[in-house]
């Protein structure tokens, strides 16, 4: 098995049996702020001939649709992840790809030869509402492509191993604590924390996984605007959490784990069936090494370079010249009003200072309207320009676009709300109803409402909208979910829409005698 690193989670795995193209990204991505480190310009996405394209998710440092749209030939076979929506397929289909391969989350997947297993992770804290890990075998060797995915269930992906190879992600890509405003000891000290525990999160993986090599990818990013220059990690600080591939090598190494390999973009890894591994890289190992040792010259030169570019890409930033207040209430109050779970989980205003209008996001009234002058426990600050370029392109995961993009200021008082940040992510009614039913599920599997004369499973097995709003029952028994018009027949559960796809639904009368014998 070859192994081909094309910079950051991107690698062109070639067997016997076939070859797979994963997560191909040049960027820059996040508002132009993340590059690919080490510089991977020379990598030709155009001379692979895959016969499978992997997209992990849809993070833009590894969806990158200039690439996938321009470099690779649309008659590869998407090998789809288990995800609940259809966004992934529905991006790839728009740039041209047409051959799909539907995965089962943790189901292994025979492929003329070769064998693959794409773990699906779907909860609203997993990228941007789905993340995965792909395995693969070509009948003698075994490789774990996990990038960024953090599996909960290990069962599934060690039972299809053991595994020659094994890359993940081990350092930062989160924009907390470095653009929060703190006191810079306890920035410091949570810097160190976030550090410490995104390689030792990465270990533990390494460690239940059992690979003979380990290859770290999927970050750092390089950040080469002048604004974001600071963030990278040019002298190992020990509170900066963006370490890159050297650091985390040193770090297992001082665990008992010498099997870590450098891979940078160019670097070619052979596994063989007897447990060898040899890397070869496109440049001189010298200069490899200079990258990490000289990283401040480096990373100087390749913003030098790029500086054109960061340019062109602020340039094309899309403006909106109505009024912002207006627009973002015009498009979250709908929102708000779905948002029966994540209202209540954050439950206080937010403030978002854009430019010099301040917006509030009041999750207890479930509206978004000027700032009255009230404490907020929650702040963010970004330029005016970012947010029209946000709304004018009706960009429904900001998290995905802002956050990333490092280019604001937070602040905070008390713990962190994930509901803010799903909120943030959902700037749809689909995500968002999605998220509600997770959320919901979690609470109550079995929560059962009356539609007509049948108790009926409250969450749509389509994307869980909950049934109790959107739920429609006709004449003839058949109930339609009003979020995307599928429907079911009650009195047999099954989806006349769509196949596997059963609902609970209980007549009242047999629901009565059940619980009045
Ligand atoms: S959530 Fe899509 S049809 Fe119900």
């Amino acid at each position: 098995m070859k192994v081909t690193c094309t910079g950051h989670a991107g690698l062109y795995i070639e067997t016997e049996a076939g070859s797979i193209l994963c997560d191909p990204w040049r960027g820059p991505s996040y508002f132009a702020s993340w590059f690919v480190f080490p510089d991977n310009s020379e990598v030709d996405f155009g001379a692979f001939e895959p016969e499978f394209l992997y997209v992990s998710h849809l993070h833009r440092d590894h969806f990158d649709p200039k690439v996938l749209g321009r470099c690779v030939p649309k008659t590869a076979t998407v090998l789809l992840p288990d995800f609940p929506t259809d966004d992934l397929r529905n991006e790839l289909t728009e740039l041209g790809f047409r051959s799909f391969v539907q995965t089962t989350n943790g189901e292994p997947l025979e492929l003329d030869g070769l064998r693959i297993m794409i773990s699906a992770m779907t909860s609203p804290a997993d990228g941007p509402l789905g993340d995965s890990a792909l395995a693969v075998d070509d009948g003698s060797t075994r490789f774990l492509n996990q990038n960024d995915a953090r599996p909960r269930e290990l069962e599934p992906i060690t039972a299809f191993g053991p595994y020659d190879g094994h890359s993940l992600q081990f350092s930062g890509a989160i924009w907390w604590p470095v653009v929060y405003d703190l006191a810079p000891a306890t920035k410091s000290a949570l810097g160190v924390r976030k550090r410490e525990n995104g390689m030792a999160r990465a270990l533990r993986f390494v460690e239940s996984v059992g690979a003979r090599y380990v290859f770290p990818n999927s970050g750092p990013p390089a950040f080469l605007d002048d604004d974001l220059f600071a963030y990278n990690d040019v002298a190992n600080s020990a509170d900066n959490p963006f370490p890159d591939q050297t650091v985390f090598l040193d770090y297992l190494a001082n665990h008992g784990h010498a099997n870590g390999r450098l891979l940078i973009p160019g670097s070619i890894a052979e596994l063989t069936p007897v447990g060898e591994c040899t890397v070869t890289h496109a440049l001189g190992d010298d200069e490899v090494l200079r990258i990490f040792s000289d990283k401040q010259p480096y990373l100087e030169a390749y913003a030098t370079r790029q500086r054109p570019l960061i340019a062109s890409e602020r340039a094309s930033w899309p403006r909106y010249d109505g009024d912002l207040t207006e627009a973002l209430a015009k498009w979250w109050d709908p929102l708000l009003a779905l948002a029966d779970r994540i209202g209540p989980g954050v439950g206080v205003p937010v403030l978002l200072e854009i430019g010099d209008e301040k917006v509030v996001i009041d999750f207890g009234a479930r509206e978004v309207r000027p700032f009255r002058g009230e404490e907020c426990r929650y702040r963010f600050a970004m330029a005016h320009e970012l947010v029209e370029a946000l709304v004018a392109n009706h960009e429904i995961d900001w998290v995905n676009s802002l956050f990333l993009s490092l280019r604001f200021r937070a602040a905070r008082r008390g713990q962190y709300n994930e509901f803010i940040y799903t909120f943030f992510k959902c700037l749809a009614p689909e995500r968002l109803s999605y998220a509600e039913g997770w959320y919901a599920e979690q609470e109550e599997p079995d929560d059962l409402v009356r539609i007509g004369n049948y108790l009926v499973q409250r969450r749509c097995p389509h994307l869980k909208a909950d049934l109790a709003r959107f739920g429609v029952v006709d004449d003839d028994g058949v109930l339609q979910c009003g979020m995307h018009g599928w429907r079911f027949d009650l009195a047999t559960g099954r989806c006349l829409t769509s196949e596997a796809h059963h609902i609970v639904a209980i007549p009242v009368d047999e629901a009565a005698t059940a619980t009045n014998p």
